[in-house]
């Protein structure tokens, strides 16, 4: 395999600076101002496709953001690796706290990346690392070692709920008929202790609405005597976990699966330090449910979270006011056999519940999707996991991430495919921060391992 190295010493110059073309192009899905942008990176990424050899590329229309498709079939015979991505990224708000322009890449060194890391919104999630595979795939037909059928999908619509890549599927399972799927949008802990992704939670996001009086009030001649939204939605909030930081809505837990002991100990065998993730953030104390470890409760819990709170009046100085109406965006994470829906009428229930009669209240769902669980004993996993024993020195620790990509768990529902999560991206790189950065070291590792994967994948198959 002497091969890869070779050529990856060879052109890593280019890899990067083809990345960083690729990051200039400022692919916020979320935000309709920046529509041309997201259309020309579909384009963008349909051209460095072809540049790498795929054939069959389509730019496929939809409701929405186009899905990018490519493939390099070479026998039928041979199995198929479908390679899934997304281009689209988040946006790069509060643009003051970037030390340099979220859609201007630099390369600059860290402690944790002396080798220097790339700094652009989308360098980790996920352009720098749905770039690898294009690479990777480069290297292999270069090389005349690509040893089975490659598919690529490249989504533009992840960061705001892939709504329209579940019909893209549904209608196109013959086109994305494969025997495995690989996915960099994961992490590794840390570049010494590669891991891969075994986990990845469900998703229930609403958006709530509490309404007092029909007008905003002058706070003094009506405080005290009517209900405050603001004031109502925060006990509300309190409400929804007890002092053990359980979540109290009834029947939450009702469909959690338990883990068994013996899975509970690999869960702890795997490298984490607790005083180095608090002095990481800065924090004197961690906080969670009762009875379970910091990685229990990121990995295998699920949990509730306010993302946003507003209402009433916020900008300079003070203004005497009691609002009309409070808001909150709150998401659930979720672990397998919790469903969106399930949790998403749970919710609502007992929101609709607590609220006193003082108040009116509306929840608004927002998209969500199903928790995912990749065995390890798959041909898939163990040819990623001897892929980055290869390349990293060290067998790689499964490991059950806090984060969700929906679109796997339809992946297994549609095309009845497995996925394997096999990114190389690290907590501190910032996704969806300001600063958002990804190691070269990174980039460059999983270019060099995906052909192992490949080489492993297509013997064992
Ligand atoms: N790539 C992330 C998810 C991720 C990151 C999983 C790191 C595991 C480790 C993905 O782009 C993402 O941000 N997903 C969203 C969900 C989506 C519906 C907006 C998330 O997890 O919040
Ligand atoms: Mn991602
Ligand atoms: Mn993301």
């Amino acid at each position: 395999m002497e091969h890869i190295n070779n050529y990856i010493n060879e052109h890593k110059d280019r890899f990067i600076n083809e990345l960083i073309e690729l990051l200039k192009i400022p692919s916020i899905s979320a935000d309709p101002a920046y529509k041309a942008d997201v259309l020309n990176c579909a384009e963008a990424v349909a051209k460095v496709m072809e540049d790498a050899g795929a054939d069959n590329i389509e730019i496929c229309e939809t409701a929405g953001y186009p899905i990018v498709y490519g493939e390099k079939i070479i026998d039928t015979n041979l199995p198929t690796v479908l390679v899934y991505g997304h281009y689209d990224v988040q946006p790069a708000d509060p643009l003051e706290l970037w030390a340099s322009g979220p859609f201007k890449p630099v390369i600059k060194k860290t402690d944790i990346h002396p080798e220097g890391a790339i700094f652009a919104r989308g360098a980790c999630d996920d352009k720098g690392q749905f770039y690898m595979h294009v690479k990777a795939f480069e290297l292999m037909m270069k090389t005349d070692s690509l040893p089975c059928n490659v598919k690529f999908m490249i989504e533009g619509e992840e960061e705001v709920g892939s709504d329209n890549l579940g019909a893209f599927v549904k209608e196109n399972k013959e086109r994305l008929k494969c025997d495995t799927i690989l996915i960099s949008d994961t992490g590794i802990i840390s570049n010494d202790n590669p891991s891969i992704t075994t986990g990845l939670k469900g998703l229930s996001y609403l958006e709530v609405e509490v309404t007092g009086p029909n007008r905003d009030l002058h706070s003094g001649l009506y405080g005290g005597a009517v209900a405050n939204p603001i004031n109502i939605l925060c006990e509300m909030i309190a409400k929804m976990k007890d002092e053990k930081n359980h979540i109290i809505i009834p029947g939450f837990y009702d469909n959690v699966l338990e883990l068994s002991q013996e899975e509970r100990a690999d869960i702890a065998r795997a490298p984490f330090s607790l005083e180095r993730y608090k002095s990481d953030l800065d924090l004197s104390d961690i906080h969670g449910e009762e009875g379970y470890s910091t990685m229990e409760r990121t990995g295998i819990r699920p949990t509730l979270d306010v993302n946003g709170i507003w209402g009433g009046y916020t900008g300079e100085g003070a203004k005497t006011v009691i609002p009309s109406k409070a808001f909150a965006k709150i998401s659930m994470r979720l672990v397998p056999n919790q469903s969106d829906e399930e949790i998403t009428e749970k919710f609502t229930k007992f929101f609709e519940k607590i609220a006193p009669k003082s108040v009116k209240v509306k929840v608004k769902p927002h998209h969500g999707g199903e928790p995912y669980v990749s065995p390890t004993d798959i041909p898939a996993y163990q040819a990623a996991s001897k892929a980055m024993e290869n390349t990293c020195g060290k067998k790689p620790v499964p490991v059950r991430s806090g984060g969700s990509i929906p679109i796997v768990a339809l992946f297994e529902a549609e095309l009845g495919v497995k996925s394997i999560l096999m990114g190389f991206g690290l907590d501190s790189d910032a996704i969806h921060s300001p600063n958002e950065h990804y190691g070269i070291f990174n980039y460059l590792k999983g270019i060099e391992t995906i052909p192992h994967f490949f080489a492993n994948y297509a013997k064992a198959h």
